[in-house]
């Protein structure tokens, strides 16, 4: 992976190779942490992270489903993002800011382990890759079903809960396909390991609902909007699995576009968006201000 110079630990800027932890690591054992995934885009206005606070929002939602206080605030955070992608004189980068149990207690009570804080920043191309972005990626309907909400949380980001995105990835990598998509528990399409998934059947968009153990995906809501805005009907539904194969259309979002003509349109106003090119999004983007000798 590719390093930036400085990481964000417990409110102080350390050099990107001192940012470490014990190895008695509460979530480092029992995956007692929560996480982001955000992307800072370089706009003629500067660098602007993407819906930046309503990321927030869901780390600060994900730690409270997990009973985890955050020792700091939401703006809090945001100014240590600011701060630390200044002090990286970086202009477009993603962000993994992550909350969890620190050093000092073990067992399955995580209530009296110290919860700290890290915001990574780093350089880091299309997730799928840009091959992916731009021509599509094959997926294999995963043989692992999607968490359910009777044993976990769909509705948090939490690291534990990951070990099921990363058993569907490895089966499908070793399967020859770049991405999985999982069904959920009563077997109707549910999303991509890391990504919310979309079938497109005759014009319209039809996604599964809130209530299917998705993530609320923040793509996922602009997607929504998005398409509302152009005038293309979005149904929030479930989704039986024959209906990939009779989709005009499949994508997913977070990351990758599978192309189609409706996707290339929402990928284009899509990519405008996170690039500072639309207007009508413009509350969308957090802007950084850069060191002038950054710029
Ligand atoms: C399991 C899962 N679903 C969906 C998403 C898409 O969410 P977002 O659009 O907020 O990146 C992600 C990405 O974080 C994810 O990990």
């Amino acid at each position: 992976m590719e390093q930036a110079d400085l990481i964000w630990h417990n409110g102080e800027l350390v050099a990107w190779e001192d940012a470490k932890v014990h190895v008695l690591t509460h979530g480092l054992h029992y995956g007692t942490g929560v996480f982001e995934g955000e992307r800072c885009y370089d706009t003629s206005q500067g660098p602007a992270i993407f819906r930046h606070r309503d990321h927030l929002q869901r780390l600060f939602q994900s730690a409270e489903l997990y009973y985890m206080p955050i020792p700091y605030t939401l703006e809090e955070l945001r100014t240590a993002t600011h701060e630390l992608i200044a002090a990286n004189e970086l202009r477009e980068c993603y962000i993994r800011p992550i909350a969890f149990r620190g050093y000092g207690q073990m067992g399955l009570n995580p209530l009296e382990a110290p919860v700290e804080v890290s915001i990574a920043v780093w350089p880091w191309g299309a997730y799928l890759g840009e091959e992916g972005k731009a021509r599509g990626v094959r997926a294999k309907v995963s043989s692992w079903r999607r968490i359910s909400s009777d044993s976990l949380i769909p509705h948090a980001k939490a690291s534990g809960q990951y070990l099921n995105s990363v058993l569907a990835k490895i089966e499908s990598i070793k399967g020859g396909y770049q991405e999985a998509i999982l069904l959920d528990a009563r077997g109707f399409v549910c999303e991509g390991s890391g990504e919310n998934i979309y079938v497109v059947r005759g014009g319209q968009i039809i996604t599964p609902p809130q209530t299917a153990g998705i993530l609320d995906g923040i793509n996922r809501r602009s997607l929504i909007q998005i398409a509302a805005d152009l005038g293309i009907p979005v149904l929030e539904r479930d989704l039986a699995r024959a209906e990939l194969t009779l989709a005009d259309e499949v994508f997913l979002s977070g990351t990758a576009a599978e192309p189609g003509p409706l996707t290339r349109r929402l990928q284009q106003v899509f990519d405008d968006t996170l690039h500072g090119r639309s207007p009508r999004y413009q509350d969308w983007l957090d802007v950084v201000k850069l060191p002038t000798k950054a710029i």
